[in-house]
């Protein structure tokens, strides 16, 4: 079966710095998929390559087998693509509601429509007794499923979640890993980006490791977390949770 994302011998340079280097990986159909590694190893700098906000300096993606590298974001997503940011940016000053509603009218032929899926995407995700709020003023773990609710809004068959649970406190964490346990179940396909360990070791099928812009490794998290080269790669960060 085609996988459906494969990243191909992807770089990217900045001047002369190589945020990522010759990076190769497939996400399958299904599968939540892990991207870790240090501070400044290339995850988010890979996300941008894969939703079109980069062009590679080398490589290809292929998404469903159809080469996606060189696209524009709003194409990219409009295939099937959404992502999340690792600093929140919602539109701040419109309500909750309305921010998943300017999500969902991608695939919406009228604002009926729209709202409707926005609502049912606000119950799945826990927030629909917030939808009448400003964005701006909702708690940091509720801002951060408003970015995934508005990716959701989107219908991705990939969802790219960039540190979604970064600064949570326990409750908000164990909600969001609740979502994101919900997200697979209803057949969407997840690369995510993460720093605590233990979140990532417990919900993904497979993990990608990257250091100074290559791939160390790649794995079940177990032989991930056994592997001398990502033991090394972490040594002097403090552990993450
Ligand atoms: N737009 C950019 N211009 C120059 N350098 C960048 C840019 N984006 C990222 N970098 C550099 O690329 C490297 C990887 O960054 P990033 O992808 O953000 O890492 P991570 O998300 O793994 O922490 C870092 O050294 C960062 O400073
Ligand atoms: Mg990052």
């Amino acid at each position: 079966m085609t996988p459906l994302l494969e990243i191909k011998r992807v770089s990217r340079f900045f001047g002369g710095l190589a945020a990522v280097m010759d990076v190769s990986f497939n996400v399958n159909k299904g599968e939540i998929v892990g991207l870790i590694g240090p501070n400044g190893a290339g995850k988010t700098t890979l996300f941008n390559v894969i939703n079109g906000f980069y062009k590679p300096s080398r490589g290809d993606i292929l998404f469903k087998g159809q080469r996606i590298s060189g696209l524009k974001p709003h194409r990219i997503c409009r295939l099937g693509i959404a992502r999340t940011f690792q600093v929140v940016k919602p539109l701040q000053r419109m309500t909750v509601l309305d921010n998943v509603v300017a999500s969902a009218f991608l695939r919406s032929d009228s604002k009926r429509e729209a709202v409707k899926k926005a609502e049912e995407i606000l119950e799945f995700t826990g927030l629909s007794s917030e939808k009448d709020k400003i964005s701006k003023g909702l708690p940091l773990g509720m801002r951060k499923r408003l970015e995934i609710a508005r990716a959701l809004a989107t219908e991705p068959e990939l969802l790219l979640l960039d540190e979604s649970f970064a600064g949570l406190n326990p409750t908000e964490l164990v909600q969001s890993i609740e979502v994101i346990k919900k997200i697979k179940e209803r057949g969407i396909t997840i690369l995510i980006i993460e720093h605590h360990m233990k979140v990532i070791m417990s919900i993904s099928d497979r993990v990608v490791v990257l250091n100074y812009g290559e791939k160390i490794a790649e794995g079940t998290p177990e032989e991930v977390s056994r592997d001398p080269l990502v033991i090394e790669a972490y040594l002097g960060e403090a552990p993450a949770a």
